[in-house]
């Protein structure tokens, strides 16, 4: 009998399970997920097919872009810049599986048992496991830890057929530069993606039904991403909704409508990513006890717990945003709560960056939130082209906004479009959990020069101190 068994292995699952075991509990893990090459592994969308090989991609992607268009200021000529599509994936896999492989490597270290099958909660916490070969194993345990995780949408205009028209995972794998790339939703994942076909030089369309572009971010950020993301070439279509895509031998056409009526586009891909919904499938049975929210997301209260005491539900499953981190914070809260511990896990603080070039990132809460909560703030906004730093590294484009209580002068939020504007808001979001007012951070030195020197500056500006921006004095 086990103490816990969790139910999949992505960010949430192989974390909680970990930190189980570590807490002295018995701990299995089951996995089902298989790769290309045919290997079981661990670490989920994630790791496999998510923000790892995104990042690689992206990462490859900006230094060829940088090397065709950004050198010639430096006195640097490159004669010519070839692009190795196959080297360029398969250095994207190597980083998966040496990641995937590490996860391994931890449940061995920290004795957490690994099935291999898929799992099934059944009722009187027992958890059903069929194996590839049909075989299916009865395990008993004490609680369960669902994270199953979550898949791509599919709408009926755009049908996956893994060869034209793909979802994010196939939007990893393309054997060559496609000439041109359309993107179903102008969210996180075609952002991401879209960027790294268009910097690989595809002529990248973005389709989005929204009028508003980003409309879960700061909206003067939104408003200069948008211009910046066009200057880079991405040609993003706003308040236009797919009607049919049709798949031929070697490319999509699809038809769009918009305000001004319905027109029809080609393209050589057509990458469809319109959100993400719950693993919720043949997860549980009838008689578990589970329930699922209006949303379909498996329904937990404030500590991931279900209705039924003993069966917890941790990351994409369960209601919040599809963030890795947020599934791995809610995974060692669970495993801590099962051994009996005291844990929270602060919601409010949960940060999120789009890592396209500029990365976009945020944590805490915006001015339209804070308008609608009715709460009073004041604002410090500092540009990176006021920044030595940024200057000298050529990414002075974006800015730093800081948001804090107008009477209280607690920062509330802090919203970065920038170099570096994760690493920023990780700074920002460190203070804030501490309950510091901008007036904390502007008393903190930073170090010169640095493009986190922008945070400082945003801080002094709440309170009209900014030094290298002209303030206006009464
Ligand atoms: P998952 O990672 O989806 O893992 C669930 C696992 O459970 C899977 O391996 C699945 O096979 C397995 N499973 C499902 N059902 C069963 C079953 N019945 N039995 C056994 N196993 C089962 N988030 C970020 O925070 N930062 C990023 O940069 C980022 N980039 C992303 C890029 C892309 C292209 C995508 C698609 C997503 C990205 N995300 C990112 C989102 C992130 O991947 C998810 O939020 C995260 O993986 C969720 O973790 P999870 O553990 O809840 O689920
Ligand atoms: P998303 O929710 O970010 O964006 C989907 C977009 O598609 C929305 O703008 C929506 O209006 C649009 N849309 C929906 N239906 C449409 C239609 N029929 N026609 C045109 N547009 C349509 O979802 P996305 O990009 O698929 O990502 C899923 C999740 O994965 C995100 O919620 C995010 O949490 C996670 N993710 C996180 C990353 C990160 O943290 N950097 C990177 C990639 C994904």
């Amino acid at each position: 009998m086990y103490d816990v068994v969790v139910i999949g292995s992505g960010p949430a699952g192989y974390v909680a399970a970990i930190r189980a075991s570590q807490l002295g509990l018995k701990t299995a893990c089951v996995e089902d997920y298989i790769n290309e090459s045919g290997d079981m592994t661990l670490g989920g969308t994630c790791l496999n097919v998510g923000c790892i090989p995104s990042k690689a991609l992206l990462d490859s992607s900006h230094r060829y872009s940088d090397a065709l268009n950004h050198l010639d200021g430096h006195g640097i000529g490159i004669e010519k810049v070839d692009l190795d599509i196959p080297v360029m994936m398969q250095r994207k896999d190597d980083i998966v599986k040496k990641l995937t492989g590490g996860i391994s490597g931890l449940f061995a270290a920290n004795k957490v048992v690994s099935i291999h099958g898929r799992g099934k909660v059944l009722a009187n916490s027992m958890v059903e496991i069929t194996k590839t070969d049909g075989s299916i194993e009865l395990v008993e345990t004490k609680n369960i830890i669902i994270a199953t995780g979550s898949s791509p949408i599919q709408i009926p205009s755009a049908i996956f057929d893994n060869k034209n028209i793909v979802d994010s995972t196939g939007a990893l794998e393309f054997n060559k530069v496609p000439k041109t790339v359309g993107v179903i939703g102008a969210g996180v994942i075609g952002l991401e993606l879209g960027s790294v076909w268009s910097r690989l030089g595809s002529k990248v369309t973005v389709i989005e039904a929204m009028d508003n572009f980003l409309p879960m971010a700061d909206a003067d950020i939104a408003k200069d991403s948008l211009k910046d993301f066009i200057k880079q070439g991405l040609d993003i279509k706003l308040g236009s909704k797919l009607i049919s895509s049709n798949s031929l031998k070697n490319s999509v056409k699809i038809s769009y409508e918009n305000k001004e009526g319905t027109h029809e586009i080609e393209f050589d891909k057509l990458i469809v990513a319109v959100g993400r919904k719950p693993n919720v499938s043949e997860v549980f049975s009838k008689d578990s006890g589970i329930t699922l929210d209006d949303s379909g997301f498996i329904s937990v209260n404030d500590h991931c717990q279900t209705s039924n005491d003993n069966i917890w539900a941790i990351g994409d499953v369960v209601r919040g945003p599809m963030l890795a981190h947020k599934g791995s914070e809610e995974g060692i809260m669970v495993a801590e709560r099962i051994a009996g511990k005291f844990a929270e896990m602060n919601y409010d603080l949960v940060p999120s960056v789009i890592y396209t070039h500029p990365e976009i990132a945020w944590v805490g809460k915006n001015e339209a939130e804070l308008k609608e909560l009715g709460i009073e703030y004041k604002v410090g906004k500092f540009p990176f082209s006021a920044s030595g730093r940024a200057l000298a590294v050529e990414q002075s484009t974006g800015f730093v906004k800081l948001i804090s209580d107008a009477r209280t002068d607690t920062i509330l939020g802090a919203h970065v479009f920038g170099p570096s504007a994760a690493e920023i808001v990780q700074q920002a979001l460190i203070s804030m959990e501490f309950g510091a007012s901008s007036e904390d951070l502007g008393l903190t030195i930073f170090s010169h020069p640095t493009v986190s020197e922008a945070l400082h500056e945003a801080a002094l500006a709440v309170n009209n101190q900014a030094i290298h921006i002209g303030n206006k004095r009464k």
